[in-house]
């Protein structure tokens, strides 16, 4: 079922959200790259597990690309392309974002 989840737009650079996502077992998160957001599931296509381990942290310690703390997958911010790890030419699940008076709108189903 279409349904949008808001939070609020507070997010600095290259910092990272997580939200619970309806029907999901890992929810999904936001993340703010070079001024824009993006949104993901938070599944890795590796193995199908969550991304991460601690709340709100998907970057690497370069904050340049989206991490999976399982087995170290990179990921490009901008589109969820793997670019190196396990899963190699995957990508993460995108969500549609849109920002709209200070707040974030991620658009689900
Ligand atoms: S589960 Fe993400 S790289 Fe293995």
């Amino acid at each position: 079922m279409p349904a949008t989840i808001t939070l609020i737009d507070d997010l600095a650079e290259n910092e990272c959200r997580q939200f619970d996502l309806p029907d999901t077992t890992f929810g999904g998160f936001v993340v703010r790259h070079r001024g824009q957001v993006y949104a993901y599931h938070n599944v890795c296509p590796h193995l199908g597990i969550a991304l991460n381990w601690l709340p709100d942290q998907f970057m690497d310690a370069d904050r340049c690309f989206i991490q999976c703390v399982n087995h170290h997958a990179l990921f490009t911010v901008d589109d969820g392309h793997c670019i190196t790890g396990p899963c190699a030419g995957d990508n993460l699940t995108p969500l549609t974002v849109e920002r709209q008076d200070g707040m974030l709108l991620i658009h689900v189903g």
